[in-house]
């Protein structure tokens, strides 16, 4: 193992044992054991700022402690600075740089994640990527859980060049994200879908159209009147409203896509998950094609995000940042559904 600077043995980190919301389970503790050193490919990472995710809250309420680590550390997304590498650990990440990143999903559920002053990761565990360089830390935190998400839609959509891309939900953290995917991998038309107080973000973005779907309510009958004659080719969900596919025969062409990445109703969620992508269209089944995935998180994925910032076709819109202290107020923001961009906290100064 290589080490910048010697390791306090206690750090500051929220903790989860008992499954909850995230204001009833978290509490902050100040002598959580740091890490042990690094082994093999690991990399110990001093982290600056961490951006909340949807996911992670939902881990929290959900997985039960005999299935993960005890006490556990919510969150995924992570910013900071390498500090100590394992003697295999990947070369282009030296001791000293700064590095954004995720924690996978399964790392999540079995308690590692990213709310705490020092984590190690590998590539089993995290997606790791240089800060492209223009970049502030509280963004390159918002940066890879909803950029690797927005990538792999618009992989999954095949976007090549002059499509027509219905973005529902396009404020919030993946939304932002996914407007601008869309367009940086050559979509024609960006219709994107939030409310009037977030149109100029979107719309900045690079949406070329928006609807605000409090006015437009029904949306689904909106959407039915105005494109009926020029159809969308691909529609991309990150909300998961159920009517948004049900009528999208109206919107939609015959061989147009559904892309679904929302989870805000529990349950529900996954049996219409199985209902929209599997029930025959002879036994009332919606006769476009759908698809849900949860985006694998990894290296590649980490890089390609980088990329795309590099190449000035990708930014983090950032909601509000929160002193480590105050997480579970950036807590309430996020669970509010209301976040415009990421919710970010920031946990130490470097
Ligand atoms: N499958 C995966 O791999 C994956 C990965 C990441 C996230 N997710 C899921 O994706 C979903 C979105 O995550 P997120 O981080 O983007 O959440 P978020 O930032 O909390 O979303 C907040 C945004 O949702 C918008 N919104 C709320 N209700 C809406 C509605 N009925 N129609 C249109 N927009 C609405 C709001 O827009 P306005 O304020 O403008 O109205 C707000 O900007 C979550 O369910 C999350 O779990 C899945």
């Amino acid at each position: 193992m290589t080490q910048s600077t010697p390791l306090p043995s206690t750090m500051r980190a929220w903790l989860y044992s008992a499954n909850g919301n995230p204001s009833a389970a978290l509490s902050l503790s100040t002598s959580h054991p740091t890490p042990s050193p690094p082994q093999g490919s690991d990399l110990l990472i001093r982290v600056c700022h961490c951006a909340l995710n949807p996911v992670g809250a939902i881990t929290v309420a959900t997985i039960p402690s005999f299935m993960r680590r005890c006490p556990a550390i919510p969150e995924l997304d992570f910013s900071g600075t390498v500090v100590a590498a394992g003697p295999t650990a990947p070369s282009q990440f030296p001791i000293g740089s700064r590095v954004c990143g995720t924690f996978t999903v399964a790392a999540n559920r079995k308690g590692l994640g990213s709310l705490a002053e020092w984590i190690i990761v590998n590539e089993e565990t995290a997606g790791l990527a240089r800060v492209p360089p223009d970049m502030g830390m509280a963004e390159a935190a918002g940066l890879q859980c909803t950029g690797q998400t927005a990538v792999a839609m618009c992989e999954k959509a095949r976007i090549k060049g002059g499509e027509r891309v219905l973005v529902n939900g396009a404020s919030g953290g993946v939304g932002t994200m996914v407007v601008q995917v869309a367009k940086a991998m050559g979509a024609g038309v960006v219709v994107a879908v939030c409310s009037e107080k977030n149109a100029e973000l979107v719309r900045g973005l690079g949406a070329d159209e928006i609807i605000d779907y409090r006015v437009h309510d029904p949306l689904t009958k909106y959407l039915a009147e105005k494109y009926a004659a020029e159809p969308f080719d691909v529609i991309l969900d990150t909300i998961g409203v159920q009517e948004l596919y049900e009528h999208s025969p109206d919107y939609l062409k015959e061989n147009g896509i559904h892309i679904n990445v929302g989870v805000n109703k529990g349950l529900k969620t996954f049996l219409r998950w199985g209902k929209n992508a599997w029930l025959p269209t002879a036994i009332g089944g919606v006769p476009r094609k759908y698809c849900m995935f949860n985006t694998v998180l990894n290296m590649r994925m980490a890089g390609v995000v980088a990329d795309l910032v590099d190449e000035r076709k990708l930014r983090t819109v950032i909601a509000e940042v929160f002193e480590m202290e105050n997480a579970l107020k950036a807590y309430d923001l996020l669970l509010s559904q209301r976040a415009r961009g990421k919710v970010v906290v920031k946990v130490q100064e470097l």
